[in-house]
């Protein structure tokens, strides 16, 4: 590794357990551009992000120790890697304080993503009073100032180890074009301090379609858990939606949800076949479905026995985040330390 070596950072929330969408858009290119050797890599737990959502100390537990047994199971070597707890490294959110105090509320008021939770609020709206009574956590039936401070707290995270690059799936991209703005607000403001990363996204995988046919996300309920026992993943696939074409009518592979999910298993030769079977009708959805289990199957299987390994020692896994968290702590805080000269609240 040289003074050339390029940064790269990425993290994920744990909220709950991983699916094929997040492995092909994001977690697969974390392992592909870590081993490429050509990048110092940072890989982190976003555990304050979760806990936008996440309102419980026991769950919260579990999902962390899930989440980096996952970033371990698809071969994130901690050797290679920094794998490291968000909320280990304190800077994150002093930094993120720092640029509350640049960033405008009409700015993020734009933010897609806060525009969507905004959305399914007003949605519940008609329900609003009854959940209340219910005394679920105001955080479900009103905005909290954590989500709308969502991307702030992520600039902080990838600015702070002078990032070039963040590979990550097409709905977080405008998640670093923040993390680019602010740091142009701030290297304006005070003087050049923060390097501007740029994402990675894979076109071809930049989002993955659920069992539904929408983004496949945890939050929709329509996912492929990446760790699924064989069971799990026939349901999943079998539940998929389809059109109504019969097994002998010609079918249009690219708007077939079930394709789109085998061209992440199949290699461009076989795809091609496939392809084919599609428009001539000699394969039915059910077939298409049969197959793709089978090829799910074949790559899941090896993940989810190395996981299960990894899974008997958990405090060599917490050993492993303690590591991470002094190394990235090492880099965070001498960042920080420039920062608080630069705004002028180091003691002289
Ligand atoms: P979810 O929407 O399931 O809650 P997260 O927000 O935890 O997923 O996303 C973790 C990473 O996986 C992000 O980089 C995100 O862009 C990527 N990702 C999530 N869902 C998909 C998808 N369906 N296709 C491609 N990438 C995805
Ligand atoms: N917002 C990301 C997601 O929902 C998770 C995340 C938090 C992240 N901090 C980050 C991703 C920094 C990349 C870089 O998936």
């Amino acid at each position: 590794m040289t003074s050339s070596t390029k940064i790269l950072l990425s993290g994920v929330k744990p909220t709950g357990r991983p699916h094929i969408g997040n492995y092909f858009g994001a977690m697969k290119q974390f392992v592909d551009l870590l081993n490429s050797g050509q990048y110092r890599c940072y890989f982190m737990v976003a555990d304050y992000h979760a806990l936008n959502t996440v309102k419980n100390s026991q769950e919260m537990r579990q999902h962390i120790v899930d989440l980096a047994l996952d970033y371990l199971a698809i071969g994130l070597d901690p050797e290679k890697a920094v794998l490291f707890k968000q909320s280990d490294v304190s800077a994150h959110t002093e930094l993120a304080w720092v640029f509350d105090t640049l960033v405008t509320v009409p700015y993020l008021q734009r933010a897609h993503a806060y525009k969507a939770e905004l959305d399914r609020i007003n949605a519940l709206n008609p329900k609003k009073e009854a959940l209340l009574n219910k005394k679920v956590g105001m955080y479900e039936v009103e905005i909290n100032v954590g989500t709308f401070n969502y991307p702030v707290l992520m600039a902080a995270d990838i600015l702070l180890y002078d990032t070039d690059v963040v590979p990550v799936g097409q709905d977080q991209k405008q998640h670093i074009e923040y993390a680019r703005d602010i740091a142009q607000k701030f290297n304006g403001t005070f003087g050049e301090l923060f390097k501007l990363p740029k994402a990675l996204i894979l076109e071809d995988v930049a989002t993955v379609p659920g069992t539904d046919g929408r983004k496949m996300s945890k939050s929709y309920n329509n996912t492929i858990p990446l760790f699924a026992d064989d069971e799990t993943i026939k349901k999943a696939v079998m539940s998929m939606v389809t059109d109504s074409k019969g097994a002998d009518e010609p079918k249009d592979p690219e708007h077939d949800t079930i394709f789109a999910i085998h061209k992440l298993f199949t290699s461009p030769a076989e795809l091609a076949k496939l392809a084919d079977q599609y428009k001539q009708g000699t394969i039915s959805y059910k077939e298409s479905k049969e197959l793709l289990i089978q090829k799910i199957s074949m790559f899941i299987a090896p993940l989810r026995e190395r996981r299960a390994e990894l899974q008997k020692d958990v405090a060599a896994v917490q050993k492993i985040l303690e590591r991470g968290a002094e190394q990235a702590c090492a880099v965070a805080n001498a960042k920080m330390k420039e920062v608080r000269k630069m705004i002028g609240v180091d003691s002289q």
